[in-house]
């Protein structure tokens, strides 16, 4: 179990090979070059005293309680700003060093209020601890005269408290938001003693560009800046560590406890992916488990009509088989599924495609990776040999360019962003290919050599246009491609490249963006040195999503960018365990690593290992099941973490296909929009009351653990293997540990996997195996997993949907910090101050021609539907082009998306759909009846959980 504070080395390691000795008060000590003075004390077992120096950090040199004497220099200089010697001879604790010690602490003392025996901190304030080890034990000064005592707390934060009466003015805090987060939100405002500590000009936290990741709070050393649950709970007392259940980033966190209650979350050092880092979601947004509207006990109702009626969980998984029995014996056994979660974890997903595959006998199942990602597997397993990101995160330290297209990390992918502007500070270069204006265009000390502002749905084109500035201006690595790539496929995919349609001049004339641009983006990629592609939805939500991801495939391969530390081709996921959800075989046609279910070998392995005879046709898809709900041959499915009624396009169709089938089994924490539908729920448990592993978007296998009880009774894979059990389907686990061990058994990249390896490491990348055996940072190091890279032609083929006179704009979707996805969680905690309702950003230009103001209710339509949302004016998006997020039910933004998808997965076009905006009043007349809907569901669920 790790400390609950963990220990702090006062200075970043040094990455020098080089190694140095020296002696510190008598020890003999050996430490990289560049080390500080007082990290290799800590190293030889000295604790030098410190108050502005953390390890998260660079040295300041400011607080001047570090000093420590050299031999042969004068003066007693700073231990965490002066780095090693060979020879160096070092003394920490002498008559001098003590005395000015404690002239620092009486300094710092005499204007701190000493109410630590009250104080939020008390047992976990580094100025309180230096007190004693300096040993103070006055101050003459007295707490008489000018101090910064009364000046008033700043609770604005809904998370954090600022009281500044508290504050040393360390800098701490400014530098953390500068060197960590990036943001560059805080400043140190006046000299001397007037100096202090401000979040803006007259601006409190809240009003401030405050992003509330909590870089700060973690390093304040005192209570001036402190998480408001504890000062309401107390200081914990013990710490376990876990993996964040938002976004695909995975970031590690201490969750800090007091018995089983938390107390808050800590971004942990040793997390590979994070580095120490959060965002305001995982840092913060927890409340959600706790929250009143959690569902707690089993309901069932014979029709959706019905109210609710709370049961025991024997008779709702009964209930659940019997259903399910019938509808296989009276409509055959294709005619029921199942959807895995991406927020689960991957134990779980293995089981509810195994409760499908070995005990419904059929492969429909799918997860929420069709409506995202399932482009990208498709994708890169063409190009590469395997579905999945080629990188770790800590790879970008190493790139010189960065090519981010369809992504906005800033708000999608947090702590990645924060590391990636770290890289950008240090001079790398960005390349933005995005239709919005997105943060990294232009933010503190971070500007992109070139943004692209491409029309949306033109990836493919412009993609198309940056490689053939590549082929036709010599910019080939082609020792790279003879060596590692199919030489005859490149050949063909050159002569296609160069063709006149695909040049940046042609481009130009579909994509709206400057040919010049084009060929300078292009030519910075492929000469800056190690150039790195980072992609999002807005990459693969479209109906040539897979042609885009091999598209830059190809890039990457074309100029060498592949293998190695600093390139490679990375989509950043979406929901904490996409990636797991797909490699664990939830996609219907493919058993878990990837193996399509019509190879007989790899079927008669888990035949024989699961005593069950596999069907080898692949499934349903999603909407596939849809379709064929609305046919009436699909009847019964068991829908595990995952509100499709929201996230799915075409919410009445959606909605058409549950209202027809027989029984719908919904499992998740809240009574989601898709419950609407259901005859069954199951309350579902939060990442905090289970065990298991999540699969970030760097394939790192990272362990969840279990910090409280599940709070209805079970954890969601003991729910999955009950229902299996009534089934007449053996199941057995007595822990996940049990399930990662038949995962292992079955799947070739997972073969090295286990729970004492990853206690062990930490953390592991797959492949992991005999090969492998401590997991893959960089993949396809000595060639590709197919063998040879395979280039793919990729004609540029403009989407079905057309603006026209009727529907003139472009709406593309996307995300915003505070609210994650659906918003289920992140709507039930406090983040909702940032984020009331979803906003239909829209252009001056475009606004004024249709007489819309900034704040205006306006109707937003398609040829598939209508919805309003209020508008904000902004210059964020292009002419043309208007955005929304869809994180409130209410906004019912898929009523207008499209049913077009991409050609290869079905993955929905999200990011393109030609609407019309229009003035309006209020709610469409769908959306006043979906609110009746959601009411009534509301009320139905509160009468039950009464
Ligand atoms: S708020 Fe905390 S970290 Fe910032 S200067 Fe004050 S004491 Fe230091
Ligand atoms: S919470 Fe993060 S963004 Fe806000 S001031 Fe602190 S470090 Fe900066
Ligand atoms: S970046 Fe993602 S994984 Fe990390 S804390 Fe934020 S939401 Fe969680
Ligand atoms: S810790 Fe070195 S000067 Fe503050």
């Amino acid at each position: 179990m790790p400390l609950v504070r963990e220990i702090d080395n006062g200075t970043p390691a040094s990455k020098a090979e080089e190694m140095v000795e020296l002696s510190i008060d008598g020890l003999a000590v050996t430490v990289p070059a560049g080390t500080s003075i007082l990290r290799a004390a800590m190293h030889a077992g000295v604790q030098i005293p410190k108050l502005c120096a953390t390890d998260m950090l660079d040295a300041f040199g400011s607080c001047r309680l570090c000093l420590v004497e050299v031999d042969g220099r004068s003066g007693t200089p700073a231990s965490c700003t002066t780095p090693v010697a060979e020879g160096m001879v070092v003394s920490t604790q002498t008559p001098r060093l003590k005395r000015l010690r404690r002239g620092v602490m009486e300094l710092y003392i005499s204007d701190h209020p000493l109410d630590c025996l009250t104080c939020a901190a008390n047992g976990d304030c580094e100025l309180q601890d230096m007190a004693g080890a300096v040993g103070l034990r006055e101050v003459r000064y007295g707490h008489e005269g000018i101090s910064h005592l009364h000046q008033s707390k700043d609770g604005s934060n809904p998370y954090f408290t600022f009281d500044p009466a508290k504050c040393i003015v360390c800098s701490r805090c400014v530098r953390a938001c500068e060197e960590v987060q990036g943001t560059f939100a805080l400043t140190i405002q006046g000299r001397g003693f007037d100096s202090k500590v401000s979040s803006g000009i007259g601006e409190s936290f809240f009003e401030s560009e405050c992003v509330s990741c909590g870089a700060c709070v973690q390093a304040c050393p005192t209570a001036t800046l402190i998480e408001k649950s504890v000062v309401e709970i107390g200081q914990p007392e013990h710490s376990v560590v876990t993996t964040c259940a938002y976004c695909g980033v995975g970031c590690n966190f201490k969750a800090e406890m007091r018995g089983e209650e938390l107390v808050r979350m800590v971004p942990f050092k040793d997390g590979k992916a994070n580095r120490g880092h959060s965002c305001v979601k995982g840092r913060f947004a927890w409340g959600y488990a706790q929250h009143r509207e959690r569902v707690l006990q089993p309901m069932i109702r014979t029709s959706i009509d019905q109210p609710w009626r709370e049961v025991g969980w024997e008779e709702a998984i009964a209930r659940v088989a019997s259903e399910f029995h019938r509808i296989q014996e009276k409509y055959g056994k294709r005619s029921i599924g199942g959807i895995t979660s991406s927020r689960c974890t991957n134990e779980e997903t293995f089981l509810v495609q195994k409760l499908i595959r070995a005990g419904f006998g059929n492969n429909n199942v799918d997860t929420c990776a069709r409506v995202c990602h399932s482009p990208t597997g498709y994708g890169l397993k063409t190009a590469f040999g395997t579905s999945a990101g080629t990188q770790d995160f800590d790879s970008v330290e190493q790139a010189d360019v960065v090519l981010v297209i369809g992504a906005n990390p800033t708000d999608g992918h947090p702590v990645f962003a924060s590391r990636l502007k770290k890289r950008l500070r240090q001079g790398a270069k960005l390349i933005v290919v995005d239709p919005r204006r997105i943060d990294l265009v232009r933010t503190p000390h971070v500007e992109a050599a070139h943004h692209l502002p491409l029309r949306p749905g033109t990836n493919v084109a412009v993609l198309n246009a940056l490689a053939h500035v590549i082929v036709t201006e010599g910019l080939v690595d082609e020792a790279f491609v003879r060596a590692r790539c199919d030489w005859d496929d490149f050949s063909e995919w050159a002569a296609f490249i160069v063709e006149a349609q695909n040049s940046p001049e042609q481009v130009a004339l579909v994509s709206g963006v400057p040919a010049e641009e084009i060929r300078a983006a292009a030519r910075l990629y492929a000469t800056g040195g190690n150039a790195a592609i980072y992609y999002g939805l807005g990459v693969t939500e479209h109906s040539q999503g897979s042609t885009t991801v091999m598209a830059i495939a190809n890039l990457a391969m074309a100029t060498g960018n592949l293998g190695r530390p600093g390139v490679g081709v990375n989509p950043l996921r979406g929901q904490n365990n996409v990636q797991g959800a797909c490699d664990m075989g939830s996609f219907p046609h493919e058993l878990p690593g990837y193996r399509h279910i019509s190879d007989d070998a790899t079927r008669g392995v888990f035949e024989s290992l699961w005593g069950a005879c596999l069907d080898s046709e692949p499934g349903l898809r999603i909407p596939n099941m849809l379709d064929a709900a609305v046919d009436g041959s699909f009847k019964g499915i068991y829908i595990q973490g995952e509100d499709i009624l929201q996230s799915d396009p075409n919410t009445r169709h959606v909605a058409a296909g549950l209202a027809a089938m027989e029984c719908v089994v919904v499992q998740d924490l809240f009574l989601n929009e898709t419950a609407t539908y259901a005859h069954v729920f199951l309350p579902g448990s939060t990442f905090l009351e289970k065990d298991g592993t999540f699969t970030n978007a760097e394939r790192r296998i990272n362990r969840v653990r279990r910090v409280m009880r599940p709070r209805s009774g079970y954890a969601d894979w003991e729910i999955t293997q009950e229902i299996a059990k009534a089934m007449g389907i053996a199941m057995s686990y007595a822990h996940p540990a049990e399930i990662m061990d038949e995962i292992a058994r079955l799947t070739p990249s997972f073969a090295g996997v286990s729970y004492a390896l990853l206690d062990e490491l930490g953390s592991v990348q797959w492949p992991c195996n005999a090969a492998k055996p401590e997991g893959s940072p960089v993949m396809h190091v000595d060639g590709f997993m197919r063998g040879r890279g395979k280039f793919m032609i990729t004609e540029y083929v403009p989407t079905d949907e057309r603006t026209s006179g009727r529907f003139p704009l472009l709406l593309t979707t996307g995300r915003i910090l505070s609210q994650y996805n659906v918003g289920a969680q992140t709507r039930r905690t406090e983040n909702t101050v940032w984020h009331q309702e979803d906003r239909l950003e829209i252009h001056p230009h475009d606004a004024e021609q249709r007489g819309i103001r900034d704040g205006d209710w306006v109707k937003i339509a398609s040829r598939t539907g209508a919805t309003t949302l209020r508008a904000t004016v902004t210059e964020r998006v292009a002419p043309g082009v208007v955005y929304t997020t869809f994180h409130h039910p209410a906004t019912q933004a898929n009523v207008v998306t499209t049913e077009y998808s991409d050609w290869a997965t079905n993955c929905p076009e999200y990011k393109v759909t030609a609407v019309q905006v229009s003035t309006s009043n209020g709610p469409t007349e769908w959306q006043e009846h979906y609110r009746d809907l959601a009411d009534r569901r509301r009320r139905i669920g509160a009468a039950a959980a009464e």
